[in-house]
């Protein structure tokens, strides 16, 4: 059954060979799918006949987002951390033991309702693929039930034990780690495509390059791709340790050297940037610009967790990208599709061309330039291709 989708003011493919600019758009658009794959994208001039038609009315139509950081498996909320936060507390990742309290004492089906909704919100939103981080259970089985409770909801599992040191571990950060790169990784990888540490020396909670490498190479072993969180909170060895060992992605980025820009510009691993954390915990923004100009890949993802930002939209990211950021609104929707896309190295999402997955996303506006330029207005949604007629 193929679906004509018709009434596309702007159509975003993200393929320069399809449309102008790195954009790749196309006014006057139309676009076929047919079992969950784009099959034609071109003018509608041109569009070809369909079993069926779906008339978006003027509206603009992107590659749905592509949120590539994402921890969605918790129990409770820090909303009072958060009050305390914007009366000058700092954020240092403290606050995360809380939220493992409520993850352990949770039941599967709070944690599966929790992440299931927060899952839709951001499919309401125009997302269309997400990665979902353990992280928040810290034992074997805890980690591995969120594991578990994850891939019923997406391919893009992330095992992150090593998130920080649980309490009952305090002071034993050595024998932690030895669990998490034995047992607890035994019990995780058969329920994960990705492994990621919280390399963040500065945190009296997270992890030093030592243990941040241990880490991703046994991750490695086990038959993982690797992820970073690094340079969140102050300089760090995080970025230059994700570059050395060739992880998919980088994320935060928030305070760069030099040498972070270099490595990141000589190397194949995307800087995901999560402005969302930066506007809740009232931090500087990273240097996108600087980034950008020194030609690395730049994803920009939510990062939705309780804790240091706890927001599922991809259109706010994309805003702050804008305004904060020193991106360009093309560059901040290239990165949150494209640039998502790159960072779980997926070719199938983040571009709308034939052999894309048929993920669209669908905006209350003319153009993609409504989405940094609107900001707070609900304007993206996911195209529902079953109201076809
Ligand atoms: O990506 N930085 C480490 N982990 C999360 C925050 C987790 C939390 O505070 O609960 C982050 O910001
Ligand atoms: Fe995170």
């Amino acid at each position: 059954m193929s679906t004509l989708v018709t009434g596309i003011a702007e159509l975003v493919t993200n393929n320069p060979r399809l449309g102008a600019g790195p954009l790749g758009l196309v006014p006057d658009a139309a676009v076929v799918v047919a079992d969950g794959a784009v099959t034609w994208v071109g003018p509608a001039s041109a569009a070809p006949a369909a079993d069926r038609r779906l008339d978006v009315g003027g509206r603009a139509v992107l590659p749905g987002f592509v949120d590539s950081h994402a921890h969605l498996v918790f129990g409770g909320d820090r909303a009072v951390e958060f009050e305390a936060r914007m009366s000058g507390q700092a954020y240092d990742g403290g606050g995360i033991a809380s939220t493992v309290g409520a993850t352990r004492s949770a039941t599967d089906e709070e944690l599966r309702a929790r992440l299931g909704a927060l899952v839709a919100e951001m499919r309401a939103q125009g997302t269309t693929t997400v990665e979902v981080k353990s992280g928040y259970g810290l034992s074997v089985d805890d980690e591995a039930r969120a594991l578990r409770l994850a891939q019923e909801v997406t391919a893009e599992t992330t095992f992150l034990g090593a998130h920080v040191v649980p309490p009952e571990y305090a002071g034993r950060t050595d024998d932690y780690v030895e669990l998490v790169c034995g047992p607890m990784l035994a019990a995780c990888a058969p329920h994960a495509r990705w492994i990621d540490v919280f390399c963040e020396p500065a945190s009296p909670h997270a992890f030093d390059a030592d243990a941040s490498r241990a880490v991703l190479a046994a991750g490695s072993d086990a038959g993982l791709g690797l992820r970073v969180h690094g340079n969140q909170l102050a300089e760090g060895p995080g970025v230059r340790l994700a570059v050395e060992l060739g992880a998919a992605s980088v994320d935060h980025c928030t305070h760069l050297v030099d040498a972070d820009v270099d490595a990141l510009a000589g190397g194949s691993t995307v800087a995901t940037l999560l402005p969302g954390v930066e506007f809740s915990t009232r931090s500087p923004y990273p240097d996108a610009r600087r980034l950008l100009d020194a030609g690395v890949t730049v994803a920009l993802a939510t990062d939705c967790n309780p804790g240091s930002c706890f927001t599922s939209s991809m259109p706010l990211v994309v805003a702050l990208a804008v305004r904060e950021m020193g991106m360009t609104p093309a560059e901040a929707v290239w990165s949150a599709t494209g640039g998502g896309a790159a960072a779980l190295r997926r070719a199938d999402v983040g571009w709308l061309g034939v052999g894309a997955r048929a993920d669209l996303a669908v905006l209350e506006a003319p153009s993609y330039r409504h989405l940094a330029y609107r900001p707070g207005v609900p304007l993206a949604r996911t195209l529902d291709l079953s109201q076809a007629t």
